[in-house]
């Protein structure tokens, strides 16, 4: 029987695709790597904001698993926190050892004021800090406006996590050796610093706006450990790669939902999404390692405009000028 030759072509390349397609999206879409340290964090408290739900959830409950002091979860509603610390303290209850104490604490990082009063409460309250994960964000959110007047990603995602870090170094710098994990994405390859329209009066779009947040997240970090170069406190970038979580709320919502179990197969789940940040949290590795970026839990080369000093200095410069840091520092 003869079988025409592009009948046998097409009959392959059906046949390969589902393979090719599978492997297209490991390659692009699932972390390779998973956080090799198997360092636990006795003694140690740490803050993640935005831990009640998605990846920062999922950190605390790693910290919780490797056996950390105290968790603070720095969240802006009170009632989802306490929600996430009761699920984290179920889910460690049979652990052999030490329990982890949780404490969940209002913060809203859409409001400077929010920011000072929770940085107060933990200056006074907490004799140390040795790790906060500058998680919160987010993400392709409908033109707005923080509380004072910020647009939203930039408001959210670098001025608000600016000033509480900031106002939380002295407790870090105590605490040496510290760490400040700084939650980012590869979407900051697409970002720019437009200091003539910082908060998108003339022009918006919700992707760019994430986009320059993100960049303004690599540019802080890489700006951050140049000051803190010999403090003891080391500063982490951390790409987490594409995870599935809340972060999608705002980009249609309902096709998202109906495309659910689709999406779900191409996406990281929290547990894959969470290892690079993890690894930033507690490798032993990384503990000579400052102002790097990391993406699949290796380092990454930063590109061009991330690693710009003048920029950078600029951002922080602006940041700082913004926030009050500035006007607090002189008095
Ligand atoms: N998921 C991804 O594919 C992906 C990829 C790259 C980078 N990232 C980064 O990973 C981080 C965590 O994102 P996720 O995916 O876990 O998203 P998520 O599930 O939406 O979690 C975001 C967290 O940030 C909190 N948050 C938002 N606005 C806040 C505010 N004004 N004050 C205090 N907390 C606020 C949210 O609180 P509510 O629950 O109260 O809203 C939530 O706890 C973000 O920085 C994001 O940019 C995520």
């Amino acid at each position: 029987m003869d079988v025409d030759p592009r009948f046998i072509l097409w009959a392959g390349i059906a046949a390969a695709s589902p393979l090719a397609i599978y492997l297209l999206h490991w390659q692009f879409f699932m972390s390779a790597n998973v956080c090799k340290s198997l360092e636990l964090l006795i003694g140690k408290t740490i803050l993640i904001t935005g831990a009640n739900t998605g990846l920062g959830k999922q950190a605390a409950l790693e910290c919780a698993k490797r056996q950390a002091k105290k968790l603070i979860l720095a969240c802006r509603n009170l009632q989802r926190a306490e929600e996430a610390a009761r699920d984290i303290r179920k889910a460690t209850e049979f652990q052999d050892g030490f329990k982890t104490e949780i404490v969940v604490m209002k913060l809203d990082l859409t409001s400077l004021d929010s920011v000072r009063t929770f940085c107060a409460q933990v200056n006074e309250q907490e004799p140390q800090l040795d790790i906060l994960v500058n998680n919160a964000g987010v993400f392709r959110c409908p033109y707005a406006k923080t509380e004072d007047g910020f647009e939203m990603h930039l408001g959210v995602n670098h001025l608000g996590h600016f000033l509480l870090t900031n106002l939380l170094l002295n407790l870090l710098k105590k605490s040496a050796p510290a760490r400040i994990v700084v939650v980012s994405s590869f979407l900051y390859k697409q970002g720019a610093i437009k200091f003539d329209d910082m908060n998108c009066d003339r022009s918006y779009g919700r992707l760019e706006a994430y986009s320059s947040s993100k960049l303004a997240n690599v540019l802080f970090s890489c700006e951050l450990s140049r000051r803190l170069k010999g403090t003891g406190v080391n500063v982490y970038c951390a790409n987490p790669g594409i995870v599935r979580t809340n972060i999608l709320r705002y980009s249609i919502p309902l096709l998202v939902k109906m495309l659910d179990y689709v999406v779900g197969m191409f996406f990281q789940d929290v547990t894959q999404g969470v290892q690079t940040i993890l690894n930033c949290i507690v490798s032993k590795e990384l503990e000579n390692e400052s102002g790097c970026y990391y993406t699949d839990c290796l380092k990454e080369p930063i590109i061009k405009s991330a690693k710009d000093e003048v920029l950078a200095k600029k951002l922080w410069e602006y940041s700082e000028m913004v926030t009050g840091l500035a006007i607090q520092r002189e008095q």
